[in-house]
């Protein structure tokens, strides 16, 4: 039996998980694996009825289960909340306390969608590259940081810390990833300006050491951005930072075609988190147009790296590539000759392909 926590959050992230969760329960019967599910309160949802990002409860329920199915969290409501209020404090918590230090954001061209990618066909046909993102440590976590009042005004402070043990782990993390695929990894630092950067090259220079048949290159992030539109093919694995991987990532989900695409897995401990990185997407909410296809392919994300079933996981993401096949799209990713649908009705197609097999 396997155990999964879904916390649906904010915005659209309740419609999207109610599709991921239609799609694994067919899968789950097709493939006889007993899924249970159990819902909870994160984010703005859970600051209004709780008056907290993350509840306790929620907390122990995610340590208690295998993997956690994440929608999404924030909303302009509330932006006016303190810092340690706001909805993705939940998010960023909820990493640091299961310990899950890395962050794998796989962004492969689903040919059908060819045109619906803003770069020309040539520069984006055959896109697969994955990038490894470290996410529990870097500025994200670093201290001090604050605002305090100076003379004139005020002093914002903010602390980038990365040690040798940290850069290590997810390091391996990478070049364990590139040998199962394309056998290269990239290393984007930003080493001509920031300490932490010549440390980070430093270290991922020794861990390369272990992996003689994977080729390691470095770059700077400045020129990674560049390089991602101009030539995204050259790309197998991507290992960066935190926040550069935060921000290599929303430029990844675009090239191949829209950010509601997009699944994510954080890993690295006992309890993994699945979690389109779309975002709330408040402006969408409850209209029926935001695409499942993110929170789906984070379904299929959990059965190969928490629950180790493969076969089932192939499934599902073949299923997403039979229903675009058909030509159905959700408005972010529709062009000239599909058929448009709703959320609902991409989630129903995605389950009937899953129980055709
Ligand atoms: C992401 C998001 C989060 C992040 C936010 C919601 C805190 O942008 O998962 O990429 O910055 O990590
Ligand atoms: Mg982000």
């Amino acid at each position: 039996m396997f155990k999964i926590a879904l916390l649906p959050g904010d915005g659209v992230g309740p419609e999207v998980i109610r599709e991921a969760v239609k799609c694994l329960d067919v899968v789950g019967k097709r493939f006889s694996l007993e899924l249970r599910f159990q819902a909870a309160l994160v984010g703005g949802a859970a600051v209004e009825a709780t008056g907290r990002p993350l509840p306790p409860d929620t907390l122990e329920l995610c340590r208690q289960s295998d993997a956690v199915l994440f929608g999404a969290v924030g909303g302009q409501k509330y932006d006016g909340l303190p810092r340690e209020l706001r909805p993705e404090r939940a998010i960023l918590d909820l990493r640091q306390e299961l310990g899950l230090y890395a962050n794998l954001r796989p962004a492969r061209l689903f040919l059908p969608l060819i045109a619906a990618s803003t770069l020309k066909e040539e520069v984006v046909r055959g896109i697969d590259l994955l990038v490894v993102r470290e996410l529990t440590g870097g500025i994200y976590f670093g201290k001090p940081r604050g605002i305090e009042p100076i003379e004139g005004g005020e002093r914002a402070v903010d602390t980038l810390i990365y040690t040798t043990a940290e850069i290590e782990r997810i390091a391996k993390v990478a070049f364990q990833a590139a040998q199962r695929r394309r056998r290269k990894v990239t290393s984007v630092d930003k080493a001509n300006v920031l300490a932490s950067s010549e440390l980070w090259r430093r270290v991922v220079n020794g861990v390369a050491r272990a992996f003689p048949e994977v080729a390691l290159e470095h770059m700077y992030v400045d020129n990674c951005a560049m390089q991602l539109v101009r030539d995204p093919r050259q790309f197998d694995v991507i290992l960066t930072e935190n926040m550069f991987g935060d921000i290599l990532s929303d430029e990844a989900a675009m090239l191949v075609g829209s950010i509601g695409m997009l699944p994510s897995a954080s890993i690295g401990a006992k309890v993994g988190i699945y979690e389109p990185i779309h975002g709330s997407a408040p402006d969408l909410a409850g209209k029926d147009k935001a695409n499942p296809i993110a929170a789906i392919l984070s379904g299929a994300m959990m059965l190969r790296h928490t629950f180790g079933q493969e076969e089932a996981a192939e499934a599902m993401e073949e299923a997403v590539a039979n229903a675009l096949e058909r030509g159905y799209r959700t408005p972010d990713i529709q062009s000239p000759g599909t058929t448009l649908v709703g959320t609902t009705q991409m989630g129903d197609l995605i389950a009937s392909e899953l129980s055709e097999g």
